[in-house]
């Protein structure tokens, strides 16, 4: 939306409660600019790409099996024109003080950064009470998940993870040589008895995503606790926490207390990406037995994580207000949203991250859902890649955008009855 556009619609806004004629003539303004942007682009594959199969020059075995990831669709749209919430990022954005720290960056460019990142280890660990040492940080921590799976599998191994769990685990499983194991969940959720049962004498990673992506469901501490316990101690438990920060309820824990110094069998993986609001920068971070933290500071290469990204992570963990701040507005929106579409009879995974899963009645409401709000410039993640091709996922954005994306959807299936 234009800064004129948008002024007139909060005007708008303001003294209207239902899905009123200032939005529609906004969404019908919306999808005229939209119409042939949203058209599905015709993808130009290079000719060296097409005759992949014929080329002499051929990947390790296994890397065409990769499906590559499919990125939210926002390639041909003005961020300002449409309303994104398809990929989880934080609705409040990055804390000023971490942007006034990538500004001060511009002038020290020509700089190689910190290689060891030993301030931004040393702002993780005392914001979190842990030990610098055990902590690696990575670009995103999916590139972490990535050194993990090339460090400790290989050809002939098995890496297992749950049915809906994150979709980069199969993708560095393949990537690294190794095969994916599924493990069937109960409700959306992980089942611990599933993941153990697929575990063989093949398995040498389990990855968790607690609370998981897409589903938003978690499992409480005692039940990871259990996980880890039946575990065999050869198999190391990576325990993803992206979502970790949204959290409010007394049995969750991020999984720290499981990462000793001594043993080395569980890692916890945190990202910069949700909470504060720092997806663009690129920054993970793994807190590591020291053995772990030993290996993946060796696959993970010299200058990993640039000056910018280092010195804007070290202000964004350091700011907890901000952080305080993301972690009520969702407190605020995620029940809000989450009943809002009840309330609209879809069914709704109960989540804890900033994001609910959506599932309609039918694969064909699902998508025609998807399309029409594309074409009134709302922008939600469909799951037919998680084997979910009833589901939509909605990140809780600001206030006006779960009004918005709520009051469009009611508009659609109120229309989607009326042609029955
Ligand atoms: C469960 C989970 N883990 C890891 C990531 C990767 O985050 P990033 O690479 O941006 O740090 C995501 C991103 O969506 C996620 O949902």
């Amino acid at each position: 939306m234009s800064k004129t556009n948008r002024d007139c619609f909060y005007q708008n806004k303001a003294s209207h409660t239902t899905f009123s004629q200032a939005r529609l003539i906004w969404l019908l303004r919306v999808t005229i600019v939209l119409d042939w942007t949203l058209a599905e682009p015709v993808a130009k594959v290079p000719t060296i790409l097409l005759n992949n199969h014929m080329s002499t020059i051929r990947p390790r075995s296994g890397i065409l099996d990769v499906a590559p990831y499919v990125p939210g669709n926002l390639d041909l749209l003005d961020p300002d024109k449409v309303i994104y919430l398809a990929s989880n990022e934080s609705p409040l954005g990055a804390s000023t003080d971490a942007i006034e720290a990538y500004q001060n960056c511009a002038t020290k460019l020509h700089l190689y950064p910190d290689a060891s990142c030993k301030n931004l280890r040393a702002a993780i660990a005392g914001n979190y009470s842990l030990h610098p040492d055990q902590i690696v940080c990575g670009n995103g921590s999916e590139r972490l998940i990535d050194f993990i799976a090339t460090a400790y599998a290989g050809p002939g191994d098995e890496i297992v993870y749950s049915e809906y769990g994150f979709i980069m685990y199969p993708i560095s499983t393949r990537v690294a040589g190794a095969k994916p194991v599924t493990a069937k969940e109960k409700n959306f959720t992980t089942d611990v008895d599933a993941l153990l049962a697929a575990v063989t004498e093949n398995t040498r990673v389990v990855f968790l995503a607690n609370p998981n992506n897409p589903t938003g469901t978690y499992l409480p501490a005692a039940e990871v606790r259990r996980l880890r316990k039946q575990l065999p101690e050869q198999v190391l438990l990576v325990i993803d926490a992206a979502y970790a920060d949204y959290v409010e309820t007394e049995d969750y824990s991020a999984g720290h207390e499981l990462v000793n110094d001594d043993t080395s069998n569980v890692v916890v993986l945190h990202t910069f990406s949700k909470i504060y609001g720092l997806a663009s920068l690129r920054l993970g971070w793994a807190y590591c037995p020291l053995a772990v933290a030993d290996v993946l500071n060796r696959v993970r290469g010299s200058f990993t994580i640039s000056g910018p990204a280092q010195a804007t992570g070290i202000a964004a963990v350091n700011d907890r207000q901000h952080l305080k701040r993301a972690k009520e507005h969702n407190s605020k929106w995620l029940p809000w949203l989450s009943q809002a579409l009840k309330e609209l009879e879809l069914d709704v995974v109960p989540s804890a991250g900033n994001f609910v899963l959506v599932r309609f009645h039918s694969i064909e409401q699902c998508q025609d859902a998807h399309k029409y709000l594309r074409n009134h410039g709302i922008i939600l993640r469909p799951m037919a890649g998680y084997n979910l091709p009833e589901a939509l996922r909605i990140t809780v954005g600001t206030e006006q955008q779960n009004q918005i994306c709520t009051e469009a959807l009611q508009v659609f299936l109120s229309q989607s009855r009326n042609k029955i």
